[in-house]
């Protein structure tokens, strides 16, 4: 099987995404993978730090060495937003794919500083990690927020994308272009969509020359996600859609079955939903495959 290095070259060859869903238990890791398996199609699977604590960090990762053997397709395992060194060896020596070093809370030199540090060591362990860089606000949390915060200070140039990346040495940058970690209540009830500036996505591209991750992707407009795509956006992270998905089909297999304690008859609703939205995603990020 190829490595997500390979799969990523190839996404950006046929102008394609690879979806990114964040997994905090086996209903949706179920779910991710049977959608990426019936589309055919590249899936990163994410653990963020808190997520890695309730699944437990050797579980997720032979839960997702199994599937892939058995499947034999390309399904790839990242410790999302991990803020400490100590952590990403840890995800590195479990045998993880990728790992996104996220000091973005920092200040810009010292995220340059840290992030490069980072990058050799975890380089040393497996040379074939691929480690992703963080630069700019795009907020906390991916849930449900009262209201927006104000990002707009906190946007990416170019410039420094491009410093950042020839400084550090990441193999993928993600930038603050327009995105938001988690959804609003508008955004769930679907009346708002975040909207992107696509325009700084092409710049930010031609001026750092890496694969570049879109976090905060839940609740975004459809057509500007395309547009990021062919701006040169390689990796799109979801995570509130499933987690709301994940809540809803709960929710309707304990009203169809108010006596059910069976968990296996309970949670495939979960499953269901959370597929139904993985393979959604999917598709429009694979050119509405
Ligand atoms: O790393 C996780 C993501 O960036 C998810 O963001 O919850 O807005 O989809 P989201
Ligand atoms: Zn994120």
């Amino acid at each position: 099987m190829q490595g997500l290095r390979d799969a990523l070259e190839q996404s950006q060859k046929d102008g394609v995404a690879i979806g990114h869903f964040n997994v905090g238990d086996w209903v949706l890791l179920k779910a991710v993978s049977a959608a990426g398996q019936e589309l055919k199609v590249p899936v990163v699977v994410g653990v963020s730090e808190g997520e890695r604590e309730f699944f437990g960090l050797a579980e997720i990762a032979a839960l997702v060495r199994r599937l892939r053997e058995e499947c034999d397709c390309p399904i790839f395992l990242n410790a999302d937003h991990t803020h400490s060194l100590a952590k990403a060896v840890e995800a590195v020596r479990a045998g993880f794919d990728a790992i996104v070093f996220d000091l973005s809370a920092l200040p810009f030199e010292q995220n340059v500083r840290q992030t490069k540090e980072a990058v050799e060591a975890l380089k040393a362990i497996n040379p074939d990690v691929l480690v992703e860089g963080e630069i700019g606000d795009i907020g906390t949390g991916s849930e449900i927020h009262e209201e927006a915060p104000d990002l707009s200070r906190g946007l990416t140039s170019p410039a420094e994308a491009k410093q950042f990346v020839d400084s550090t040495a990441v193999d993928i940058l993600a930038p603050a272009v327009g995105n938001m970690h988690g959804m609003l209540k508008s955004m769930v009830q679907g009346q708002t969509r975040k909207r992107l500036d696509i325009q700084r996505i092409a710049e930010i591209k031609s001026a750092a020359r890496v694969p570049l991750t879109l976090h905060g992707g839940s609740g975004t407009d459809d057509e500007d996600l395309r547009k990021a795509i062919a701006a040169g956006i390689n990796i799109i992270h979801i995570n509130t859609e499933l987690r709301v998905a994940w809540r809803r089909g709960l929710e309707e297999g304990l009203a169809q079955q108010p006596h059910e304690v069976v968990p296996y008859k309970i949670l495939p609703f979960a499953v269901e939903s959370v597929k139904n939205v993985a393979r959604s995603r999917l598709s429009l990020f694979n050119g509405d495959k």
